[in-house]
């Protein structure tokens, strides 16, 4: 297999005991027929030596900010320039945190801040650090400027603790990084995609809602990370599981699904609103919890307002794909939203049938646009997702 032919690679071997483990990283991505060089921290030092790094990657292994060889001393602008991806596998604490942060003072992380190139980090830790606080904050920030998290796995680690933390598998860390290069009409481009319900709160204790769970929204992100998109992910309340390489901010309420989506719009290339927002919230939310006196109640609800429509008046608008749960005259509906919107697609969604739709695994839609009526089978939500996403870049991409 050689699909990483004339693909370069820096591999940042950091202060991890599992430094050990970077040479046959080095291996499984020369695999792939990447061409490989190493730069090596003063922690990384401490565990592995540069001389069994150099022999393997065939290539001189770097660790010197202050290098006398390099042209004009420059050496990280050399290999940040040089560089298709970096992937710091094992990355410590330490370093994500430097990385984190913008710091420059060792030739990791300022290669890193001088180059644009994929970043890929593959952290390695005892559980506790993995799991602090700090180190989620840090990884997070990482994650909102697109570096690929490879999640470290789980299991007895040497310091005896058990749980997550471990270094990924070598030849997993190579898939990953292999995979981020299969080239798709997706690959680099900018994906806004809602999911998951919004709650309106009535009184502290009672709010409006809806059944959708994520999980179709969760596949179209899944899909789109696949397929090398850089995926932002603005969900509700949802029964699935985050992908970890997107960058992910949670909402409550529909005001707030809008703000974020408004925050976070600029420079996307495509926008799919496949969250349920509610369409009304409560005119006046209760502070305190509304007795019950055995009397009717009359509950005032106002509209709230139409992200997908308004992100499709934007002056510099991304294609914008619009999701319709529909129970009745279906394809008329689905049409007048696709118009009135002026949303470049619309997927039709039937929800009267509660074997497919909202809060199941399995979806039947119908693909909507200004030329297209098709019909996509009831199938899993996976496969009905890499269907939608096929005919939206044959069509738009
Ligand atoms: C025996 C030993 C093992 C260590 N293992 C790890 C580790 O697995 N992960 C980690 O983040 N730090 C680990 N550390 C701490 C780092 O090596 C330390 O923070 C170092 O400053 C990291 O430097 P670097 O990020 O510049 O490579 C270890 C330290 C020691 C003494």
């Amino acid at each position: 297999m050689n699909n990483l032919t004339n693909k370069h690679i820096i591999i940042g071997v950091s202060g991890s005991i599992s430094a050990y483990k970077a040479p046959d990283i080095v291996r499984r991505l020369q695999d792939f027929d990447a061409k490989v060089k190493v730069i090596l921290t003063k922690g990384g030092a401490k565990f592995i030596t540069k001389w069994s790094l150099q022999s393997i990657s065939k290539n001189k292994v770097y660790h010197n900010l202050w290098d006398e060889d390099a042209e004009f001393g420059m050496r990280h602008i050399e290999l940040a320039r040089w560089a298709d991806a970096i992937l710091i596998a094992p990355a410590s604490a330490n370093t994500i945190t430097n990385i984190s942060i913008g710091k420059a003072n060792d030739l990791l992380s300022s290669v890193v801040l001088a180059s644009d190139a994929l970043l890929f980090i593959a952290p390695a830790m005892n559980l506790k650090m993995y799991q602090s606080h700090a180190l989620q904050n840090n990884l997070s920030i990482l994650i909102n400027r697109h570096a690929i998290i490879i999640k470290p796995g789980s299991g007895e680690q040497v310091c005896g603790d058990i749980g997550m933390g471990k270094l990924a598998e070598p030849s997993s860390i190579a898939k990953q990084v292999f995979q981020q290069f299969i080239s798709t009409k997706l690959t680099g481009k900018k994906v806004l995609i809602t999911l998951g319900s919004t709650i309106e709160a009535i009184d502290p204790i009672r709010f409006i809602s809806n059944h959708s769970s994520g999980k179709m929204g969760m596949e179209l992100v899944n899909t789109c990370i696949e397929s090398g998109a850089l995926v932002t992910c603005i969900y509700g309340n949802i029964t699935t599981t985050l992908n970890t390489k997107s960058n992910n901010i949670s909402i409550v309420n529909a005001q707030q699904m809008y703000d974020k989506v408004m925050d976070n719009i600029t420079n996307q290339d495509i926008f799919i609103a496949c969250a349920a927002v509610s369409d009304f919230s409560a005119k006046n939310t209760k502070n305190q919890k509304i007795k019950n006196d055995r009397r009717n109640l009359t509950l005032e609800l106002i509209p709230n307002k139409d992200i997908l429509a308004d992100v499709c008046k934007l002056k510099e608008k991304p294609i914008c794909m619009g999701f319709a749960a529909e129970t009745q005259n279906m394809l008329k509906n689905a049409k007048n939203k696709l118009k009135n919107k002026g949303c470049d697609v619309i997927i039709l969604n039937d929800v009267s049938n509660a074997n497919f739709g909202f809060n199941t695994d399995e979806n039947e839609v119908t693909f909507l646009s200004k030329n297209l009526n098709k019909k996509i089978a009831k199938s899993s939500k996976k496969k009905v997702a890499k269907k939608i996403l096929e005919i939206f870049i044959k069509e738009y991409l």
